[in-house]
C-alpha cells in the first residue's frame, strides 16, 4: 500500500452530504432483483383503497386476500394470468392500458431469509408517478415523484419464507404536480425501473462521495454510516489503489482527502473510472468514479481547465422500438448512447427528467458529458408551496443518486418554465438549492430568449431571463423555421446576452417523417429537414461565441400532443431517427458537421487554442 498523506484537516466536501441524508446508495452492491412478471389489477375508481363512500378501506387490495372457503367472498385477486413485466410502463404492455391514466395495483410474491442483526430495504429505481407499498399487508411507505429512486426499510415486516409485496401506482396528472398537466411526452405509468431487495448490517454504509476539489489537486469525499454504531466509527477507503483508514464524527459522517496529482482524469476522450471502495465491518460499498473538474471562464466551459465545445443531442427515455415505452436498464441505455456516439456526440441532454441510473453509469464509461434535468416543465402551479416542495424532491433525488457520476457536468432545474414573476421566483429558489446541494457542477435551465424584430424580420435574440444571474451556463431553446418564420430567417440574427457566460442551444429541431421525400419547402419531408438543419448549423458557425448545442432530439418519441394521422401517429417527429431507429437524412447532416467541429469547433476559434 502506498503511503498517502491525508491533506490537512479536510473542510466540508464540495458536495453537502447533510441534504442527501435520505438516500440508500446501492452503488455496485449485490442486491436481489424482484423484477419479472407481477400480477396487476386495473383500478380506475381506486376501489382497492376506498369504499363506495370514499372512506379508506380496512381490507384493501394490499391485503392480497384469497378466499378461505367457497363461502368466503373476496372480490379481487392477483392471479398469474394478468401480469405486467417489471421494470416497465403499463401503457405499452397491454393495449387496454395504452392511454390509461389512474391506479394500477401490482403484486409480487417472493421467499426471503431473515438473519439476525441484518436490516433489509426494498428499493425502487423509480415508479411513475405516486407509489404506495405494503409488505404482507403492512404499509411500508409512499413516494410521490416519478423519476428518482426511493427505498423503504422492511426489517420488521419481512418474513422468513413467503412474502407478498403490493404496490399501488397512480400516474394521474395533477395541476399542482411536477410535471403538471401539459407535457410533450407520454405519461408512462407503472413500476418503470427495477425493484430490489437490499440486505445490509445493522450499521451500514448508506452513502459515499468522492470528487476533485481545490482545482484538481485534492480528491476528497465523505462516507455516511447509518445505524446504532455509526458515530465515531472507523472505516476504510480505497480509491484508485490508495487506501486510508479514518473515522466518522458524532453524526456518523467521515471525511477523507487524498493527493490527486497522480490520479488519471476523466474526459470524453479518456473516460477513466477509478475503483472506489468503502469498507465498514462486514459491509462494503463499491463505486466506479471518474475524476474531473468542470468550470466556466468568461463565455467558455472548461473541463479539466481546458475549453470544451459540447457536441450534443437531446434524449427522451424511450427505447428504439415501435412500441415506445419507458426504457430502463443497460441494454436500452447502450442502444441510445451508442447512437449518440455514432452521431459524433461528446454530450447528451437527458430531457426532461432524471433518466435511469444505467444511462448515467454508461455515460461515465462511454465518455459522454451529461445535462441532467428535473421535470419542472412549462406551466406548473408556481405559486403553490406544495409544487415547489415536489420540485425540490425531484432535485434532491437526482443529485443524491448521481453525485458520483463524472459525466454529469450540468444540473438543469427545468425547461421553458414561463417568464412571469412566480415562475422566475420558483426557478431562482431551485437554482439556489441546486448550488447548495452540489456547488461542484454547473447550473442551467432551458429557457427562451426574447426575440427582436425589425419591420417583421427577426434580427436579435436577447438572453435576459433573471435566472441568467445565477446560472453558470445560459441555455435557450429556439424553433426559428419550424414554429415560426423560415429556416433562412436565422441568417444574420444576433445573439445578445446580459452576462458574459457560456451559452448553449439546448434545443432546436423540425418534424420529419422518415422516408417522406418532396420539395425542401414541404414540412415533414426529409428534404425540409436537411434545409432546416443546414440553416441552423450554418448560423451556429457564424456566431462568434457559442459553447455547445443539443438539437431536439435523437429519436422520434411518443407524445399525445402529436396526433397527425399518417405523419405523427402519436409520435413527435423531430428525431434524427424514427422510433424504430431508421436514420433520417438529417442524422448524417449533423454527424458530418460534428465530425468537422470535433477538429474545429464553432465560435471564436482563436481563443480555443486548438
Ligand atoms: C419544446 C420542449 C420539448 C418539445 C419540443 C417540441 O421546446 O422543450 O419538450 O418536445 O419543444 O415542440 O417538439
Amino acid at each position: 500500500m502506498r503511503l498517502i498523506t491525508l491533506i490537512g484537516a479536510v473542510t466540508a466536501a464540495a458536495l453537502g452530504h447533510t441534504d442527501l441524508d435520505t438516500t440508500i446508495a446501492t452503488g455496485l452492491r449485490d442486491t436481489r432483483a424482484l423484477d419479472g412478471d407481477w400480477s396487476y389489477i386495473i383500478d380506475p375508481y381506486d376501489h382497492g383503497r376506498i369504499d363506495y363512500r370514499s372512506r379508506v378501506r380496512t381490507d384493501g387490495f394490499w391485503m392480497d386476500a384469497t378466499p378461505s372457503s367457497p363461502a368466503d367472498r373476496v372480490e379481487y385477486a392477483f392471479d398469474d394470468k394478468h401480469t405486467l413485466r417489471v421494470p416497465g410502463d403499463w401503457n405499452t404492455q397491454q393495449l387496454e392500458l395504452l392511454h390509461y391514466e389512474g391506479v394500477v395495483w401490482y403484486r409480487t410474491q417472493f421467499d426471503a431469509i431473515v438473519r439476525d442483526h441484518e436490516r433489509t430495504f426494498i428499493r425502487f429505481g423509480a415508479a411513475n408517478k405516486r407509489a404506495d407499498a405494503w409488505l404482507n399487508g403492512a404499509p411500508i411507505g409512499s413516494n410521490s415523484v416519478g423519476f428518482t429512486p426511493f427505498a423503504f426499510e422492511v426489517t420488521d415486516t419481512l418474513r422468513a419464507g413467503a412474502n407478498s409485496l403490493v404496490v399501488r401506482v397512480d400516474n394521474t396528472r395533477r395541476p399542482e404536480g411536477v410535471p403538471a398537466m401539459q407535457t410533450d411526452w407520454f405519461n408512462y405509468g407503472g413500476l418503470t425501473r427495477s425493484v430490489e431487495l437490499l440486505a445490509v448490517p445493522e450499521t451500514f454504509i448508506a452513502d459515499a462521495h468522492v470528487g476533485l476539489r481545490e482545482g484538481g489537486r485534492v480528491a476528497d469525499g465523505w462516507v455516511r454510516l447509518d445505524g446504532p454504531d455509526a458515530a465515531n466509527a472507523l472505516f476504510d477507503v480505497t480509491f484508485a489503489g490508495v487506501s486510508i483508514t479514518t473515522n466518522t464524527d458524532e453524526h456518523g459522517v467521515g471525511r477523507f482527502a487524498l493527493n490527486a496529482d497522480t490520479f488519471a482524469r476523466w474526459s470524453p476522450q479518456s473516460p477513466k473510472l477509478h475503483d472506489f471502495e468503502v469498507r465498514y465491518g462486514n459491509d462494503t460499498l463499491r463505486e466506479r468514479v471518474g475524476l474531473r473538474t468542470v468550470a466556466t471562464s468568461g463565455d467558455q466551459i472548461l473541463l479539466n481547465d481546458e475549453p470544451v465545445f459540447l457536441r450534443g443531442i437531446c434524449l427522451h427515455e424511450e427505447p428504439i422500438a415501435p412500441r415506445g415505452g419507458r426504457s430502463s436498464g443497460l441494454a436500452d441505455a447502450r442502444e441510445l448512447l451508442t447512437l449518440a456516439k455514432e452521431l459524433g456526440c461528446n454530450y447528451v441532454r437527458l430531457a426532461h427528467y432524471t433518466h435511469d441510473e444505467a444511462t448515467l453509469r454508461l455515460a461515465d464509461e462511454l465518455g459522454l458529458m451529461v445535462w441532467a434535468e428535473i421535470p419542472v416543465y412549462w406551466m406548473l402551479d408556481y405559486d403553490n408551496p406544495e409544487t415547489l416542495a415536489e420540485a425540490e424532491t425531484h432535485l434532491r433525488g437526482m443529485i443524491a443518486r448521481d453525485h458520483n457520476r463524472a459525466s454529469v457536468i450540468i444540473w438543469s432545474i427545468g425547461n421553458e418554465m414561463g417568464d412571469d414573476v412566480s415562475a422566475q421566483r420558483f426557478r431562482l429558489k431551485l437554482g439556489a438549492l441546486a448550488k447548495r446541494l452540489d456547488p461542484s457542477r454547473l447550473l442551467s435551465a432551458a429557457l427562451f430568449a426574447r426575440q427582436e424584430r425589425d419591420a417583421g424580420r427577426l434580427v436579435r435574440m436577447v438572453i435576459e431571463d433573471p435566472f441568467g444571474e445565477v446560472a453558470d451556463v445560459l441555455a435557450i431553446n429556439q424553433y426559428v423555421g419550424w414554429y415560426h418564420d423560415q429556416p433562412e430567417s436565422l441568417r444574420g440574427v444576433a445573439i445578445e446576452r446580459r452576462w458574459n457566460k457560456p451559452f448553449v442551444f439546448s434545443e432546436f429541431g423540425a418534424g420529419v417523417k422518415h422516408g417522406l421525400r418532396g420539395e425542401p419547402e414541404a414540412v415533414w419531408t426529409e428534404d425540409f429537414g436537411v434545409r432546416y438543419y443546414n440553416e441552423n448549423l450554418d448560423w451556429i458557425e457564424s456566431l462568434d461565441s457559442i459553447a455547445g448545442l443539443s438539437p431536439w432530439i435523437l429519436k422520434d418519441f411518443r407524445s399525445p400532443r402529436r396526433p397527425l394521422y399518417g405523419i405523427q401517429d402519436g409520435f413527435n417527429r423531430k428525431g434524427l431517427v424514427s422510433e424504430t431507429g431508421e436514420r433520417k437524412l438529417v442524422f448524417d447532416v449533423l454527424r458530418e458537421r460534428y465530425e468537422r467541429w470535433a477538429m474545429s469547433p464553432p465560435g471564436r476559434r482563436l481563443d480555443r487554442g486548438r
